[in-house]
């Protein structure tokens, strides 16, 4: 282990602990459901989405406290479209995390309603903050950031494009619209309320939703060279889901030499943007590095 990938593994404890103080009580009724997106939201995972929003509100002086709502808040989201993602309908598989999917740990229905439920509840995590902020202003400009990189035009239609073009050819416009919007949104959405959230002014939101695009757009690519190169040991998924479902990936056009120099190049770029901005958080910078190599 890294000194880096020491220091990262706290952080994700840290963020694991935000996130639990929003999830709903596992009792009730409807218990199983509530079950079903607690097994979920706990299995592991990254946590990229909130950690690359804690630092960019930390990247523009905010603090800790106003992000955590909207930390939860993505996570959930996120998590919801990995529930769905596996669904039969969908890319039909039965590993996630390390653990099994939702959908074959509790039922097709019980996967449909908890990401269902995760994407609802994740609109009631961010609307706490309210209670926190000094400026409702940028809660309520940051909720409408949430909702539309999740919505149609974000992950959504991503995925609605993605799942539509299975089994047909792609051309590499096409392909980069589905990766900024099934990816790529959730980490501008991400990272752009962290600035918000921090009161950055509008230019440099900008270029942070520029920046987490590039990000994103990398993020993905990586996922598709690892779903050939890796294994499900390391991955927590399966691997070998791509060309399963006969779908077209950055790595079936490109290959997979030219994917990890895609990786790269974006990243690099993304860094490069990073640095002209004002302020500086290494960590931040460290982390957009370690993507470009990561195993998992
Ligand atoms: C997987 O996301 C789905 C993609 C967008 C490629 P992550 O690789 O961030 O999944 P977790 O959260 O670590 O499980
Ligand atoms: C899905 O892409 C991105 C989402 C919005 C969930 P993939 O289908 O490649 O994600 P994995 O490999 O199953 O995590
Ligand atoms: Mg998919
Ligand atoms: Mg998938
Ligand atoms: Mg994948």
């Amino acid at each position: 282990m890294t000194d880096f990938d020491q220091v990262l593994a706290e952080r994700v404890k840290e963020i694991e602990k935000i996130i639990d103080g929003y999830l709903p009580p596992v009792k009730g009724k409807q218990k199983t459901i509530l079950e079903a997106m607690d097994y979920s939201m706990k299995a592991g995972g990254k946590r990229l989405r909130p950690m690359l929003l804690l630092e960019t509100c930390r990247l523009f002086g905010g603090r800790e406290e106003e992000a955590a709502p909207f930390m939860a808040a993505i996570e959930m989201i996120h998590t919801s479209s990995l529930i769905h993602d596996d669904l039969p309908c969908m890319d039909n598989d039965q590993y996630r995390r390390g653990k099994k999917s939702t959908w074959a740990k509790f039922g097709e229905d019980m996967g449909v309603l908890a990401g269902d439920a995760l994407i609802v509840e994740a609109f009631s995590a961010a609307a706490r903050a309210f209670a926190v902020t000094e400026d409702p202003e940028r809660v309520g400009k940051a909720i409408k950031i949430l909702a539309e990189k999740t919505g149609i035009y974000g992950m959504i239609g991503g995925q609605v494009v993605d799942v539509e073009l299975t089994d047909k050819p792609i051309d590499r416009d096409t392909l980069g619209f589905i990766y900024r919007l099934k990816t790529g949104a959730l980490l501008e959405a991400s990272m752009t309320i962290g600035a918000v959230l921090a009161g950055a002014d509008e230019e440099s939101c900008k270029k942070i939703g520029q920046i987490a695009l590039d990000v994103g757009v990398a993020f993905q690519i990586q996922d598709d060279i690892l779903d050939v190169t890796s294994s499900q040991e390391v991955l927590g998924k399966p691997v070998g889901s791509d060309v399963k479902n006969n779908k077209t990936t950055y790595v079936t056009l490109e290959g997979i030499l030219r994917a990890r120099e895609e990786v790269e190049r974006l990243s690099k770029e993304a860094l490069e943007l990073l640095s002209l901005l004002d302020g500086r958080n290494a960590f931040l910078d460290e982390l957009i590095r370690m993507l470009i190599t990561r195993e998992r």
